[in-house]
């Protein structure tokens, strides 16, 4: 959390540049952020030195974009600003350390706070501060059509005189009711059951429209055909029921997720056999969680066929410690390749409320593919056959179909769900 935040600062990551005229905005808006950085910091004893160095070093990089004309070359351009950078962000990511320190402090406190109270106070009142579903309240939800977003529907929960709405399109309504239809036996809480989701999810992503959309991001159609024709896979580790390819799969939320096929968190997930694919949430502490877990679930497995295709960022800079672990130190990484940046495509973390054309878009950032399989797993389903890895690439490039509906059989196969229900155990 700390990186993560410590790295926003002055401002977000460059964007990625098509031309050279949006490094020179990219330049713009990195040192109008340092300099108001520095002009708002407030001064504390032991900083005035850093201070004056940042002005510096910040004054150096004023100068030298008003003294350089908008005809350097790009290569001089990219080099020039990533090693201006390099000497002013430590510097300033010094100044700020307590304050990130202070903020990731009370988020966690806040948290087990908030936990705290769930388990052991009144959750009715508690409810009232977070607004959580209270299930003996008098509620009804309507579906209706959005009035001018077409193909867009509006989920209205009447809740004590007020109302709330979500959103989401018809081909993610279809959806769910087809997973509903498959998980649960009760028809008349659907409407209530997609709403308390919507719910759910629209404060895991967060308020600002794109936010959280980064962690809910998933693979493209072709992807998972591939995994599940070549490597049986079938069931996902890390999903939501607005995300999931599978109807089978790993969630963060089993109250909300469970009547859509969700079977929990990935971390309380206990296959002693299967193939599986895992697309983490893109934080560091997660993603090393995740290879903890599967490390122990191979360890676990005996000689009983267990395998994990994972795909995670190709953050080198610094190096993410998931990355250099499955890379570097893992007995159970059979294989890896690292698909390019700008080179493949992700389905959008908004596409149960995007139109079609925003449903895809290009990654920035390279993803690196790990398998993790025991013996017996490799056997089964080798990743180093020739041509797999290739394929598995190639269909990363296109955007595959969305996925079919009605589900085709190999995907609702209730003898392949319950072959692999029996073989799980829950914590
Ligand atoms: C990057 S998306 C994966 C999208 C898609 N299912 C895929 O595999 O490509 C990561 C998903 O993991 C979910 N998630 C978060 N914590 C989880 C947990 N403890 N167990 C399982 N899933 C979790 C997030 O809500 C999010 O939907």
């Amino acid at each position: 959390m700390k990186r993560e935040l410590t790295e926003n600062i002055p401002c977000n990551k460059f964007k990625h540049h098509r031309n050279i005229q949006d490094i020179w905005n990219n330049i713009k808006t990195y040192t109008f952020s340092a300099s108001s950085f520095l002009g708002g910091h407030p001064r504390k004893d032991g900083d005035e030195e850093t201070i004056e160095k940042a002005k510096t070093v910040l004054a150096d990089l004023v100068k030298w974009t008003e003294t350089n004309s908008v005809s350097l070359v790009e290569a001089a351009l990219l080099e020039h600003c990533t090693s201006m950078r390099a000497r002013l962000d430590p510097l300033l990511h010094s100044l700020c350390s307590p304050t990130v320190d202070s903020i990731c402090a009370e988020m966690v406190d806040l948290a087990d706070e908030y936990a705290k109270r769930l388990l052991y106070e009144d959750p009715k009142a508690l409810a009232k501060e977070l607004f959580l579903w209270d299930s003996k309240a008098e509620v009804s939800v309507v579906v209706r059509p959005h009035r001018s977003m077409n193909g867009i529907k509006e989920l209205i929960m009447k809740y004590d005189q007020s109302e709330d709405v979500q959103q989401l399109n018809q081909t993610h309504l279809t959806k769910l009711k087809e997973l509903f239809n498959l998980h649960c036996t009760k028809p008349e809480a659907f409407e209530s059951s997609v709403w308390c989701l919507l719910r759910r999810y629209k404060s895991f992503f967060g308020l600002d429209r794109f936010e959280g959309f980064g962690l809910q991001a998933a693979l493209p159609p072709g992807a998972f055909q591939m995994l599940h024709n070549e490597f049986s896979v079938s069931i996902e580790s890390f999903a939501s029921p607005l995300n999931c390819y599978f109807t089978r799969y790993c969630s963060a939320f089993i109250d909300t997720d469970a009547p859509f096929g969700s079977l929990g968190s990935f971390y309380n997930f206990k296959p002693k056999s299967g193939s599986f694919e895992a697309n983490p949430p893109f934080t560091e502490e997660l993603m090393e969680l995740m290879v903890s877990h599967i490390e122990q679930l191979l360890t676990d497995a005996g000689d009983s066929p267990l395998s994990f295709a994972i795909f995670i960022p190709e953050w080198l800079d610094p190096p993410t410690p998931a990355l250099v672990k499955m890379r570097d130190n893992c007995k159970f990484t059979t294989r890896e390749f690292v698909i390019g940046e700008n080179a493949h495509k992700y389905v959008s973390g908004g596409q149960h409320n995007a139109a079609p054309h925003q449903r895809m878009y290009n990654a920035v950032h390279g993803t690196h593919v790990f398998f993790l399989q025991n013996e017996a797993g490799k056997q089964k389903w080798d990743p180093t056959v020739q041509g797999k890895e290739q394929r598995l690439a190639n269909v990363a490039h296109t955007s595959g179909s969305p996925r079919p509906l009605p589900l085709p059989p190999s995907f609702v196969s209730p003898s392949l769900t319950r072959e692999l229900m029996d073989e799980i155990t829950f914590t």
